[in-house]
């Protein structure tokens, strides 16, 4: 015997060999002569029997307590009613740590539907979020494989900023040593700088957002993949975004199974994520909703309900796109063609899920900046910088960002935005 097994390879051991396993108990029960115990590892779980016959090795198996750790050594055995059709007949507990009672059980989590959002450092441990990390693990992993394989420069942006990129109303302020500073809500801006420099950028980073209520999909801290593209226009960001999120819906596919089918998750709605999506511009939409029973006219914004009914029509993520200027950021470029609407997306995802990607073309051209700033209300002085830049070499270009956390939502297929990530951040949620 050598070093430690993980518990997904004591099968492939072989009956008759003798392990080493290191883990958490995750069931135990006494029956007769003996106890069996489920040990839990990030691999998965494996049934350990403890014989009477081994008195002190039995002894030290009565005191564990659901979650006490412990390293087992055993014989692997064919057992066909244990979980995984193996188990391991104990011989020794080497070590464990017992602990206190573990807080967390079925009845205090049903009593509260807080509880397991408080107990969050202790939760971490269930399989569900063992699962949901693993899968969120490849996302990230396969969002940073397809920009590098694809020619994007990884930068960073500053969180600490002066001015607002997404309205004020969500700006969360700080004091910054006497001045007034914000959390950034985007990294768009400081992308736009660097394209100047890189020509393709990406970036992974938190964004903050004080979202004053609570929704199953708002979090006051996400996690942003953005982009940004010099020399391109929308018509690219409908092929980025797209093949950005086929791959990472493959890679999850490849890597996750056995997650996926811990969590209920279907497979098949992920399995129809392929270039192209369909595109359905703004007007259209608007359309299909009224017959669904809406009452919108052209310029209503296209919230979280209309999403919903909107992406049941289809069974692959869709491109919205062409909103009004009025509904969309001042950055965002108006169609030449035509004027009232902007070169402008957002991605939905399918099953009702909605809005997990938004961006377009921006505005290259300096008097357009200026005025578009000026017809918002906006104050060109708090943009002095972003609009510098369309002074010197300025070119067509665009970019999106895409919400990681609604991305995990939707592959996961999780009820609420919270359980995609180990510890969120929302209104009323700073612990822990
Ligand atoms: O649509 P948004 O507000 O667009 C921007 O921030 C652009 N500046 C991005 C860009 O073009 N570089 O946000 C982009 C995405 C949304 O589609 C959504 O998926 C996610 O970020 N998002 C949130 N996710 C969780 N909680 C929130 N409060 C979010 N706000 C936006
Ligand atoms: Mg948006």
């Amino acid at each position: 015997m050598q070093g430690f097994t993980y518990v997904k390879d004591v099968a492939k051991a072989g009956e008759g060999s003798l392990v080493n396993v290191r883990g958490w108990v995750y069931r135990k029960r006494v029956t007769g002569g003996k106890i069996f115990i489920v040990i839990r590892d990030s691999t998965g779980v494996i049934q350990a029997v403890v014989s009477r016959d081994n008195e002190s090795v039995f002894k030290k198996a009565e005191q564990l307590n659901i979650e006490s750790s412990l390293i087992a050594t055993g014989y692997v055995r064919k057992e066909p009613r244990a979980p995984g059709g193996f188990e391991i007949q104990v011989t020794d507990i080497p070590w464990s740590f017992v602990g206190w009672q573990f807080p967390i059980n079925e009845d205090a989590a049903k009593a509260d539907s807080e509880y397991l959002l408080d107990m969050r450092h202790l939760w971490v441990r269930s399989r569900r979020m063992q699962a949901v990390l693993k899968i969120r693990s490849t996302i990230f992993g396969a969002i940073h494989e397809w920009f590098r394989s694809n020619g994007y420069y990884e930068v960073q942006a500053p969180m600490f900023i002066t001015s607002a990129v997404e309205g004020g109303s969500t700006l969360f302020e700080v004091n910054y040593f006497g001045e007034k500073a914000y959390l950034t809500q985007s990294s768009q801006f400081y992308l736009e700088a660097l394209i100047f420099s890189l020509e393709k950028v990406y970036t992974i980073a938190p964004s903050f957002r004080a979202e004053k209520s609570r929704t199953r999909r708002h979090l006051t801290e996400f996690w942003h993949a953005e982009a940004e593209v010099a020399w391109a226009g929308l018509e690219d960001m409908f092929t980025v975004t797209e093949n950005l999120i086929s791959h990472i819906v493959k890679r999850v596919l490849e890597s996750n199974l056995e997650d996926l089918s811990l969590l209920g998750r279907k497979t098949e709605p992920l399995e129809n994520v392929k270039p192209p999506f369909p595109r359905v511009p703004y007007d259209e939409a608007i359309n299909i909703l009224n017959k669904k029973g809406f009452n919108l006219k052209w310029g209503d914004d296209i919230g979280a309900d209309e999403e919903r009914v909107l992406t049941l029509e289809f069974t692959q993520p869709i491109h919205l796109h062409h909103f009004p200027e009025n509904v969309k950021a001042f950055y965002h470029r108006n169609d030449p063609s035509k004027p009232s609407t902007t070169l402008s997306v957002d991605v939905l995802a399918p099953e009702g899920y909605g809005e997990v990607v938004g961006g377009g073309e921006r505005i290259y051209d300096y008097d357009e900046l200026i005025n578009k700033i000026k017809r918002f209300n906006l104050n060109p002085e708090d943009y002095q910088w972003y609009i510098d830049l369309r002074k010197y070499g300025s070119v067509p270009h665009a970019g999106f960002g895409l919400g990681v956390d609604r991305l995990v939502m939707w592959i996961c297929g999780l009820d609420h935005i919270r359980d995609a990530l180990p510890f969120p951040r929302d209104m009323r949620r700073l612990k822990p």
